[in-house]
């Protein structure tokens, strides 16, 4: 059997950080995904170029062993989405994985997320559960919390589910959203960990202070459900530096990001700020012109034009015993399970 899975990258448009803390966030997944394939194999193999796991083998019962230097962050997503599907469905069969992506990975665009969904996914699939995407998306969201230390789950809802959302506390609701975005990427990578640790750092040295810039990040969020609604740029910008200018304040920007975001505005975007966890990764503008690209290299990063609101989680094809499931049978099953 041969299965084929992917998810979205994500940019998170207001509310990172104060997420974990119950407030609301608005994120929009993005054209950039993480594409897993598994197929029968004695032992649990992942190879992967993109996600700098060279090649790692886990035979049942045994440590695991690597034959190359392996990004150990990148691998404690793997094994702990492992590790934390066997809890739930018991002894996992044997498989290979390859993994393929094209979102930059550690950079705030949700390329852990988009890689543990996906994998969850297919390797139940494999050893014949069909999990709900409701079912994928808690089981991610246990592996993220275990890796990172805290997670909102987010990342994960955004990569089972896709489109545009509004966010708070495991529950989420559709919004419209045709926000044009621009990405920048500062080249450099963040740990979402350490970013986290950083704002509880600061969380538990002044509690009264930063739980005000929280509130204060949720009543920016809140505000801009309605700018997005009336597809009102202008007021939506102004919304971005003010959650910019409290995101800094929690610690979690960087010289280069503060660059981009600066040359951008210079460049004439109506509103930058970082996304994700920060301290490294990439920053978001509103371009009103393409002025804005220039902005970002001129601010040291790399501008990533992305399409937002895409698609969740996709099963994309299944090939069972030399009959292959198309896209199309794909599809069937994929509505199946979007019914179900
Ligand atoms: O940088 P990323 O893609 O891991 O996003 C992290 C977003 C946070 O709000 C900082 C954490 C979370 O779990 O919501």
């Amino acid at each position: 059997m041969k299965i084929r899975a992917s998810s979205p990258g994500k940019a998170i448009l207001f509310g990172e950080h104060a997420v974990v803390y119950g407030e609301p966030a608005i994120v929009t997944a993005i054209d950039r995904r993480t594409y897993v394939e598994v197929e029968d194999s004695k032992n649990i193999e992942i190879i992967s170029e993109d996600l700098e796991v060279k090649g790692i083998r886990i035979r049942p019962g045994k440590r695991f062993e690597t034959n190359e230097d392996v990004s150990f962050r990148r691998a404690s997503y793997i094994f702990t989405a492992i590790k934390v599907l066997e809890d739930e469905i018991g002894k996992i069969n044997g498989a290979r994985v390859e993994i393929k992506s094209d979102i930059p990975i550690a950079s705030g665009l949700g390329s852990s997320a988009a890689l543990v969904v996906p994998l969850i996914a297919s390797l139940a699939f494999h050893s014949g559960h069909e999990l709900s995407k409701d079912e994928i998306r808690k089981l991610g969201w246990r592996v993220e919390e275990e890796v990172q230390g805290a997670s909102s789950g987010v990342d994960t809802t955004i990569a089972t589910f896709g489109g545009t959302i509004l966010y708070r506390r495991g529950s989420y609701k559709e919004i419209r959203c045709k926000v044009p975005l621009v990405i920048g990427f500062s080249g450099k990578g963040s740990s979402t960990k350490r970013a986290l640790e950083e704002v509880r750092r600061r969380m538990r040295k002044n509690p009264e202070i930063i739980r005000g810039i929280m509130r204060g990040i949720g009543q920016i969020t809140r505000k801009a459900v309605i700018a997005i609604r009336q597809n009102n740029l202008e007021d939506l910008g102004e919304l971005m530096n003010l959650n910019q200018g409290l995101l800094y304040s929690l610690g979690v920007s960087s010289r280069e990001l503060d660059s981009m975001i600066r040359c951008s505005l210079e460049a004439g975007a109506m509103g930058a700020k970082i996304t994700g966890a920060g301290m490294g990764g990439c920053v978001i503008a509103i371009p009103n012109r393409n002025e804005v690209r220039v902005g970002i290299r001129l601010g040291g990063g790399i501008p990533i034009p992305v399409r937002t609101g895409e698609r969740g989680l996709e099963i994309e094809s299944v090939e069972d015993r030399g009959k292959r499931n198309n896209k199309e049978e794909g599809g069937e099953r994929r509505n199946k399970r979007r019914s179900g």
